[in-house]
C-alpha cells in the first residue's frame, strides 16, 4: 500500500483565500501585532513569513522588533500598551524567549481575548475544559487535516507523541473533544513501538528526526507529522521517516509542506475570529 499524501499547503492556500474573502466582508482590518525579541535566526523567518501570510489575507500586521537585552519588564509594559489599544485583535509574542524574560509571566499578560496563541492559562483552561476559546494554532491546523483527509475520529485510537504545552497537550485534547481514544506517549513511555502499531492515527510531535518508523505504522492508519528538523547535511525532515511510513499508512503529511503552512494558516483564522468576538460583529 502506498499512502495518500496530506497537501498541507493546498490545504493552507485554500484556507488563506476563505479568510481573505471573508477579511474583505467585515468592513474593517483586524489588527496582529507579532513582537519578536532578540536575533534568532529562525525566529526572524517564522515572523517575517507570519508577517507577510497576514498582509496578504488583508489583515493589519505589525512586528515589534526588541534587541535582544530587552528586560522583562520592558515587554510587559508594550504587552500592556498593546492590550489596551483598541485596533490591536492579536498580539502574538514568538518563542523561544532571551534567558532574562520568564515566557510564562510573558503569555500571562497578554488579554486572553487577543491571545492568538492560545497559550494564555485561561486558553489552556477553556481547551481542557471543551470550552469555547482561542485554540493553539499548530493543534488546529493538525485537526484541520485530519477534517480534511476524512479521518473519522469518534471511537479511533489516536496517539500523540510529545507532551509540550504548544503541540502534544493541546492536539490531545482537541482530539479527545472529538471523540478519540487518546494515549499521550512521552519519553518516559514503555515500548513506544507497540503503543503507535495500537494506532489508527498517529500525531508525531516529538523534535526528533526520522524517530518514527515504519514497521511502527498499522496498516492504513494516518499519520500527521509536526516535526521539523535541520539535518546537519542542510535536509529538512519530519519526526517520521517518512518513505518508510508512506509504505504503511493510509494518509500521511510530508515535510515540509504538511501541518506548517496549516500553523500560519491557522494563526490568521485566530486573528480573525479574535477581531469579531472583540468587537462584536459578525462575519
Ligand atoms: N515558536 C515556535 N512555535 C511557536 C508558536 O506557535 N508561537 C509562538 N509565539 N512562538 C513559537
Amino acid at each position: 500500500m502506498t499512502a495518500r499524501i496530506i497537501d498541507g499547503k493546498a490545504v493552507a492556500a485554500s484556507l488563506r483565500a476563505e479568510l481573505a474573502t471573508r477579511v474583505a466582508g467585515l468592513g474593517f482590518r483586524p489588527g496582529l501585532t507579532v513582537i519578536l525579541v532578540g536575533d534568532d535566526p529562525a525566529s526572524a523567518v517564522y515572523v517575517r513569513s507570519k508577517d507577510r501570510a497576514a498582509k496578504e489575507a488583508g489583515i493589519e500586521a505589525t512586528t515589534i522588533r526588541l534587541p535582544a537585552d530587552t528586560a522583562e519588564r520592558a515587554l510587559l509594559a508594550e504587552i500592556a500598551r498593546l492590550n489596551a489599544d483598541p485596533a490591536v485583535d492579536g498580539i502574538l509574542v514568538q518563542l523561544p524567549l532571551p534567558p532574562q524574560i520568564d515566557p510564562n509571566r510573558v503569555i500571562a499578560a497578554i488579554d486572553p481575548a487577543k491571545d492568538v496563541d492560545g497559550f494564555h492559562p485561561v486558553n489552556v483552561g477553556a481547551l481542557a475544559n471543551g470550552q469555547p476559546g482561542l485554540v493553539p494554532c499548530t493543534p488546529a491546523g493538525t485537526m484541520k487535516l485530519l477534517a480534511y483527509a476524512g479521518v473519522k475520529l469518534a471511537g479511533a485510537r489516536a496517539i500523540v507523541l510529545g507532551r509540550s504545552a504548544i503541540v502534544g497537550r493541546p492536539v490531545a485534547a482537541l482530539l479527545l473533544a472529538a471523540d478519540a481514544t487518546v494515549t499521550i506517549a512521552h519519553s518516559r513511555t514503555r515500548d513506544l513501538p507497540a503503543e503507535c502499531r495500537r494506532a489508527d492515527v498517529v500525531i508525531a510531535a516529538v523534535g526528533r528526526p526520522e524517530m518514527v518508523r515504519g514497521d511502527w505504522i498499522a496498516p492504513g492508519a494516518t499519520v500527521i507529522d509536526v516535526g521539523i528538523n535541520r539535518l546537519p547535511d542542510g535536509r529538512l525532515v519530519g519526526d517520521v521517516a517518512y518513505a518508510e511510513c508512506l509504505a504503511h499508512a493510509g494518509a500521511i503529511t510530508p515535510v515540509p509542506g504538511g501541518v506548517g503552512p496549516m500553523t500560519i494558516a491557522c494563526l490568521l483564522e485566530n486573528t480573525v475570529e479574535a477581531a469579531v468576538r472583540r468587537r462584536g460583529v459578525t462575519g
